[in-house]
């Protein structure tokens, strides 16, 4: 190849490893950098090869310096290119083009479900008088939800009409009761739990009933524990939930697993709409009673040694009371319109 062409294409490779540089540099500096390596006058590359020029021949020098010069002027063009681009970026960052007085965006931030709200604060009672937290499958066997609860599967309860059952024996928990057993079978007293969760029954979906809708279980199984101390316990309860005030009352009833069983009312003090305080009338709340000894035994505990009791509420219903919400499908409906009156943060 004649001297005069291996120059050209010398010329040719540069351009085309300046040209990709250049395309890549991220800011001023590294095109300056660029600039010096291929422009500089002592020891860019092309302006090397320029002055290089005298010593080709006459007919050589014409084809080499045109081409030289044109690669030069490509790659200035294109350096000046690239400097627009990058310090455009910069400004952008700089010197915002925004209207600096508009109001900042709403950002939609989520916020607890109400239902959760009550789970949290009933929890944080229960914490702080030593229970600890507990949890069970959605999806368990008849031995958990009937059968070592006490509760033969000819009770009403473990009909089909009022179960969801998965196949056989296995069963969508209608209760949160099972975790009792399931935390007994597993730990030796002194047992103190709680155990919020989802309970599904064969129920209608309506204003006061949902065929999904959370529990959370309470028990605590000792040596020496007696009715008073479940009284004591729902009594500080309702107190530290509902405020001074609140009271409790206990009204005999039944639960296969329980004996003696109650239902349990509270009755709080409340604002009412002409502002005078005074007290509610009498809700339900939950049941609770004492451990069946059959339960314990069935758990292999020693029913002369240990006595314990269990109790069960819905948290929705308290959710309900609380905010005087009319209707348990609002609950379920998830319309932030409805949801957002719960929320406590506020857009950042
Ligand atoms: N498991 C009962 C229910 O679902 C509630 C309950 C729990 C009652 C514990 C007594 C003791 O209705």
């Amino acid at each position: 190849m004649s001297r005069q062409n291996s120059l050209i294409q010398t010329l040719q490779g540069l351009e085309t490893e300046a040209l990709a540089a250049i395309q890549a540099a991220p800011e001023g500096d590294a095109l300056e950098a660029l600039r010096i390596s291929y422009l500089g006058r002592k020891e860019g590359r092309i302006s090397g090869i320029l002055r290089g020029l005298g010593d080709l021949s006459v007919e050589e020098r014409p084809s080499v310096g045109a081409e030289a010069n044109r690669v030069k002027e490509a790659l200035q063009e294109a350096l000046k290119a690239r400097e627009a681009e990058v310090t455009s970026g910069a400004d952008e960052a700089e010197t915002s083009s925004e209207d600096l007085t508009l109001p900042a965006r709403h950002r939609w931030r989520g916020g607890v479900h109400p239902v959760n709200q009550v789970i949290d604060d009933i929890w944080r009672i229960f914490q702080s008088m030593g229970f600890v937290r507990a949890r069970g499958p959605e999806a368990d066997t008849e031995w958990y939800n009937f059968l070592a609860l006490n509760t033969p599967l000819d009770h009403p309860a473990a009909d089909e009409q009022d179960t969801l059952y998965l196949k056989d024996s296995v069963l969508l928990r209608s209760h949160t009761s099972p975790v009792q057993v399931r935390t007994m079978e597993k730990h030796e007293p002194p047992i103190r739990i709680l155990a919020p969760g989802m309970v599904y029954r064969r129920d209608s979906y309506d204003a006061t009933h949902t065929p999904a809708f959370a529990q959370i279980e309470g028990l605590v199984v000792d040596e020496g524990i007696t009715f008073v101390d479940l009284k004591a316990t729902l009594a500080e309860f309702a107190r530290r939930f509902w405020g001074e005030g609140a009271k409790v009352r206990f009204r005999p009833s039944f639960f296969p697993f329980t004996e003696p069983s109650a239902e349990v009312d509270v009755k709080r003090m409340i604002t009412r709409k002409d502002g005078t305080r005074g007290e509610s009338d009498w809700i339900e709340i939950m049941g609770a009673g004492m451990v069946d000894p059959n339960v314990l035994e069935n758990v292999g505990y020693d029913a002369e040694r240990y006595t314990g009791f269990a109790f069960g509420m819905g948290p929705a219903r308290i959710a309900m009371l609380r905010y005087g919400v009319p209707d348990l499908r609002l609950f379920f409906q998830n319309d932030v319109r409805f949801l957002s009156q719960f929320s406590t943060g506020s857009p950042p």
